[in-house]
This record gives structure tokens, sequence and C-alpha cells, in this order.
């Protein structure tokens, strides 16, 4: 059976033990700070699985040890965005959480592909390749999934169509200056420019855009997590599976869309060795625009981790 450890048994972490039990392709370890937690989740997890059928297994620990041999390990511990809060303010705090748990886990599983989920994401991402040292195919952050499954599930409620027709891209840095491709994106093979008016348009994008925000001002007390959880899932089952799933991703750009030594979200090739190729889109002035603009905040928060840690 394959294995994925999660570091970070809160809301997204467990959530995505979850969404991963109930697949039933690996056993999972849940790994987290907090004295208990992480085994009374487990426990409770594993004892659903008979009602559901699913024989894995799933342990939560606050040991590394439980994590060996790890094919996958997902990465969410940290603290979550707060109202109001900017995710570069996250910076410094989970820099320190990632950095640490990214080395530890790596001890016990030498091979194993890293996604990183924890905020900021890209930086994070970075972070985590630079730390390790491992190279850029196993180090993979996840943003572009959950950012396009905002945008297809607004582009399905607006047009009444399944989700299952509805192809959304999303390119760049995981804040508000995402770059969601609207030319790229279609309803059952019909670009959503021809789809649907300017003004509706429009207003999705922006929605998707500042769809971490929305989530975080109603909940109030954190931040998203059924839908980056099921994100992450699905990247753990496109590499374990070597699906060779195309999926927007944060990826280590060297070169790729102009950019070099900095994570990114572009879309990316998922399969057992971890990020296999960048995909590189052809954009039209506005959307390189765009881009670059997005790729600059991205930058910054890159800049600013290097002043505060040592890289
Ligand atoms: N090692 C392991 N776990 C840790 C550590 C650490 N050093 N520090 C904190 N944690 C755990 C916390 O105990 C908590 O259980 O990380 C978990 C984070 O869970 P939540 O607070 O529920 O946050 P969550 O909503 O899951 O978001 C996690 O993902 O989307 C991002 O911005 C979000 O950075 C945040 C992360």
């Amino acid at each position: 059976m394959n294995k994925v450890s999660i570091i970070g048994a809160g809301m997204t972490g467990s959530t995505t033990a979850h969404w991963l039990a109930e697949r039933e392709f690996t056993d999972v370890a849940l790994i987290d700070v907090v004295e208990g937690m992480p085994q009374g989740k487990g426990l409770d997890m594993l004892e659903a699985m008979p009602i559901i059928g699913k024989d894995v297994s799933i342990v939560g620990s606050n040991d590394y040890a439980e994590t060996k041999n790890s094919d996958v390990v997902i990465i969410t511990a940290g603290i979550a965005r707060k109202p109001g809060m900017s995710r570069d303010d996250l910076l410094k705090t989970n820099a320190e959480i990632v950095g640490n748990a990214a080395v530890e886990a790596l001890k016990h599983s030498p091979d194993a592909i890293f996604i990183i989920l924890t905020n900021p994401l890209d930086t994070m991402a970075y972070l985590t390749m630079k730390k390790t040292g491992l190279p850029r195919e196993r180090v993979i952050g996840q943003a572009g999934v959950l950012d396009s499954a905002r945008m297809r599930a607004f582009v399905a409620l607006e047009t009444g169509v399944s989700v299952e027709n509805i192809d959304c891209y999303v390119l760049g840095g995981h804040g508000d200056e995402m770059v969601p491709l609207t030319r790229h994106s279609n309803v059952a093979g019909v670009p959503l420019r021809e789809y649907l008016p300017a003004d509706k348009l429009h207003a999705i994008v922006e929605r998707t855009r500042k769809g971490g925000m929305e989530v975080i001002n109603l909940l109030k007390t954190g931040s998203a997590f059924y839908a980056p959880a099921a994100a992450c899932a699905q990247m753990a089952e496109a590499i374990l599976k070597d699906k060779h799933l195309i999926v927007p991703a944060s990826a280590y750009m060297n070169g790729e869309y102009g950019l070099k030594d900095m994570y990114f979200g572009a879309p990316v090739q998922l399969g057992r060795s971890g990020m296999e190729r960048i995909v590189e889109y052809s954009l039209d002035a506005d959307e390189k625009t765009m881009l670059e603009k997005s790729a600059a905040a991205v930058s910054e928060t890159h800049d600013a981790l290097k002043k505060l840690v040592n890289l």
C-alpha cells in the first residue's frame, strides 16, 4: 500500500486524510505538535473505515518516526490566516514551522515527494526546496487546483452546467494577483469569453481572486479547508497512480514563463516522479502583464523570506 504522511493535523490536514482514506489508494499518517489530537483524529477516522468499507490504515502521532517510508508528504502545518491578515503576514512563523517539518519528514522518508499547502504557499514551497536540497521535481505547491476549482464552481453556479464540463485554468501566485485565464477556460469546449457576458465573467474572475478571503470572512475563526484538502488529495493521487495529470500547481521556475529561481503557479504534469514538466501556454499581451504583476508579488515574498531565513 502507498503511504502519505500529512504534517499538520488541523482542519486542512485531517480533511486531506479524510479525502484520501475515502479513495482507498494509500495509508495515511497524521502528525501534529498538539498532544493527543492527531492520535484522536486518526483513531476516529480509522473507526469510520468499516462503515465506508475502505481497507486503509490511518495513524496519528506526534512523532515523525510514524512517517517512515512515506511516498508523499503533505505539509499543512502552520498558523491559518485570520480575518484582515494577509497571507504574507504569516511568513515568519510558518517559515520556521514548514522548514523544520520538511527537514524532519525527509529524514524518515528519503524518497518522498513533497506537496506544500501552508501559506504563503509559493514561498513555503521555495523554502522547502532550499531547506531540503531536493530537486524541483520533488517539491510542489498546492494552489492552482484550488483556485481553478473555485473558478469552476462559480462558472457552474452561473451557467447551471455540470462542474465536470467546466475547465478553468489559473496561473500565477496564490494571491490576489493570480491570473484566471478566461481565454483558455471553457464550458464543454466553448471558451468562457463566448459563453458568458463580459460583466459576469469579470465578476467570476474577481470572486476567484478573492475566494480565500470570502471563506475566511464567513468562517471568522479559520480559513478554507474542504477544497484545499480535496486539492491536496487529488495531487497525491495523480502522483501515486502515475497519472501524468496536468493540473495548475506551484512549481520551481527555471526559465519557464521568463521566470527564474522562484515558485509560481503554472500547469504542471504530475506522475510518480513528482512534477514531470511545466506546460507553457502562449500568452497574449494582457495575460503577460497580469502574469508579470503576479510574479512581482511572489518575488517580493520570496525576497522577504530570504531576509528572514538563511537558505
Ligand atoms: N509541527 C506540526 N504541526 C504543527 C506545527 C509544527 N511545528 N505547528 C503548528 N502545527 C499544526 C497546528 O497544531 C494545527 O493543528 O498545524 C495545524 C494547522 O491547522 P489549522 O490551524 O487547522 O490550519 P488549517 O486551516 O489546516 O491551515 C493550515 O494551510 O491553507 C493554509 O493558510 C493556511 O497556513 C495555513 C495552513
